[in-house]
């Protein structure tokens, strides 16, 4: 695992954006996996900002988000969706046909979860996959639990993350209980994972992760065995890392 230390979230948004730059400009029909979340918001403007200065084309790409909340339509303004097509989707040339999240308001979700599976085989797998990572370590939606899921699948939502997400509801009432998440299977299958950390409420998870063994009690610290990781974060949240491997 490679880990990449930046000063300030901006700078981390700019080294993550370099990555998925190279990947547009060498494979411009490559197939990026997308993530939500404050972490990736720098790195999504730096996009933007590239695509604006004719520097980054989109117009082959193919995206694939991890996950949605089960209930929220993506015209609700916390729907992942609607997150995407606002942070990023508006704001470069990415054929809108050719952006994919699961719905989180398919009548039936087991049938979506099989849907969004095929549809990632179908597309031939991800190139490279950017995430995120929860306080708890979770990866996507994939939330601790007594073993890894493999496919795409509906999970009730931990008390702790309902509760860090809450931020971005009027009351924790309103956090979805469930969501609708991509599996472990195509992550570790990307050809290249891009992981953000941004501040000290993620330092214990990025330590667990990287330093911790590998359980399904931390999801992210399968990527201990992906042939090409990334890790782009600033200096809080790799704080504890430090100190837990006495390295410099
Ligand atoms: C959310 C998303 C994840 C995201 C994580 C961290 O619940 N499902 O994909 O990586 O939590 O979010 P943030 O970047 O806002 O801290």
């Amino acid at each position: 695992m490679r880990i990449i230390a930046a000063k300030t979230e901006k700078e981390v948004g700019l080294k993550a954006a370099e990555l998925i730059a190279a990947q547009v400009t060498t494979k411009p029909d490559s197939v990026l996996g997308l993530a939500t979340g404050s972490s990736p918001l720098t790195t999504y403007a730096q996009l933007a900002a590239w695509y604006e200065s004719g520097d980054l084309d989109f117009s082959l790409v193919t995206s694939v988000n991890l996950d949605e909340y089960v209930g929220l339509p993506g015209t609700h303004e916390q729907s992942y969706r609607y997150f995407m097509n606002t942070n990023l989707f508006s704001k470069i040339n990415i054929d809108p046909a050719r952006t994919n999240v699961p719905s989180g308001t398919a009548k039936d979700l087991q049938a979506e979860c099989r849907r969004y599976d095929q549809l990632i085989e179908d597309l031939g797998g991800i190139d490279l996959q950017l995430l995120g990572i929860g306080p708890n370590g979770h990866i996507g939606f994939n939330e601790p639990d007594d073993r890894f899921h493999k496919g795409t699948h509906i999970v009730t939502l931990t008390e702790r993350t309902r509760q860090a997400n809450a931020r971005f509801f009027s009351s924790i009432d309103e956090v979805p209980t469930h969501a609708i998440t991509m599996g472990i299977k195509p992550i570790m299958n990307a050809k290249q994972v891009v992981l953000i950390a941004i501040g000290k409420g993620k330092a214990q998870a990025l330590c667990d992760m990287i330093q911790g063994p590998i359980t399904p009690a931390c999801p992210a610290s399968i990527l201990q065995l992906h042939r090409h990781c990334t890790v782009v974060a600033d200096e809080e949240a790799l704080s504890l890392l430090k100190r837990c491997s006495g390295a410099a």
